[in-house]
């Protein structure tokens, strides 16, 4: 680790998808502010992001949310010791928003400019969440965009044992309460619906995939439930939304909590955490933290509001590489499809 600073306050900067966050860290764990503006409620007009949409929302958005994030925090842009953004993977124009301010920012006030990966800022909500944890860890990352089952070797140090093949878990939430009309975004309304059906109701196929037992496959499962929907249709049946909703979120749950036992027996780690807006399903978390327990797995999982996008993440995410002496240049650009790990 090259800084011997004591205090670390960071600025960081969030755009990839449809939330404009900005936030203020202090030494990768303490959040002073963590401001999210929310485009939900225009998306949901479309039932989907709409990339151009979102791209004009952050730069409307962008430098509002960046003065509250400092007022809140009680400091002056002045104060802080690197300036972090987001700049992959997700929606280039999204991120290119907050690449731009950022980088206004870091040149007109010399303050160093640090691109973080937005995964890494999703497993780092861990640290917030958990001052005591520290790598090694499992990491199951679950999100609209990605579903990564990660070995935390160590800070800024990844390897990824598992993917999905096609869609993400998020995605796939998103799709299915779509087909059974809750509409968007789906996967915290499949969420409330499920507490009130039966999940054993229709038994949806698990995902399986050749390769590596650790890659995930959610369009099968997905298909399956268009299927049920259509012959249902078809018979002139009635289906029960809670009972479809909450047999789906089981077998999205078996899948990912199997997957994630058998990295945490074969890597013998004694830790496991959770990240992503999926992390924050109450049927994932229960089942997840009751296999943990069996196996006498440590369980982590930061709360919702730092499982969904959020800048906080991405200012804990940046300490660690700030201490390591990374610091990135005004060449610095959104990459839509980065890999975590690459820099
Ligand atoms: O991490 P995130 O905010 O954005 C991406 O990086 O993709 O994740 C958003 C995804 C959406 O697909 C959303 O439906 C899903 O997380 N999500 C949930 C829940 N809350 C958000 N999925 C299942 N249950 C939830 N409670
Ligand atoms: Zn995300």
């Amino acid at each position: 680790m090259e800084s011997n600073q004591e205090t670390v306050t960071i600025l960081a900067i969030e755009s990839s998808c449809d939330e404009t966050a900005a936030s203020v860290v202090v030494n990768g764990r303490q959040v002073l502010s963590n401001v999210i503006s929310s485009q939900i409620d225009i998306h949901t007009l479309y039932g989907g992001v709409v990339p151009e949409i979102a791209s004009r929302k952050h730069t409307e958005r962008i430098n509002q949310v960046i003065r509250k994030a400092l007022s809140e925090a009680g400091k002056t842009l002045g104060g802080m010791d690197a300036i972090a953004v987001t700049y992959g993977p997700g929606l280039v124009g999204p991120l290119l928003i907050g690449v731009s301010a950022a980088k206004a920012l870091s040149f007109g006030t010399g303050i160093p400019l640090i691109g973080v990966h937005h995964i890494e800022g999703h497993i780092s909500a861990n640290y917030i969440a958990a001052p005591d944890l520290e790598p090694p860890f499992v990491c199951l990352v679950v999100s609209g965009g990605h579903t990564h089952l990660v070995l935390v070797r160590d800070y800024g140090e990844y390897e990824i044992l598992g993917r999905t093949q096609d869609d993400a878990a998020g995605e796939a939430f998103d799709k299915v309460a779509r087909e059974i009309g809750l509409g968007y975004p789906g996967g915290p309304k499949i969420d409330k619906v499920s507490a009130l059906g039966n999940p054993e109701a229709i038994r949806f196929p698990r995902g399986k995939v050749d390769g590596s037992r650790y890659d995930f496959s959610f369009s099968g499962m997905k298909s399956a439930v268009l299927n049920y929907l259509n012959t249902a249709k078809m018979k002139g049946e009635q289906i029960c939304v809670e009972d479809v909703a909450a047999s789906f979120q089981a077998a999205v749950v078996d899948v990912l909590v199997s997957h994630a036992m058998w990295a945490i027996d074969e890597y013998g780690l004694d830790k496991f955490a959770l990240a992503g807006g999926v992390a924050a399903n109450t049927a994932l978390r229960t089942a997840m933290r009751a296999e943990c327990e069996k196996r006498g797995t440590a369980f982590y999982c930061p709360p919702p509001i730092l499982c969904t996008d959020n800048a906080a993440m991405i200012g804990s995410a940046a300490y660690y590489e700030y201490i390591r002496g990374v610091r990135s240049g005004y060449d610095l650009n959104a990459i839509p499809g980065l890999r975590l790990g690459q820099r």
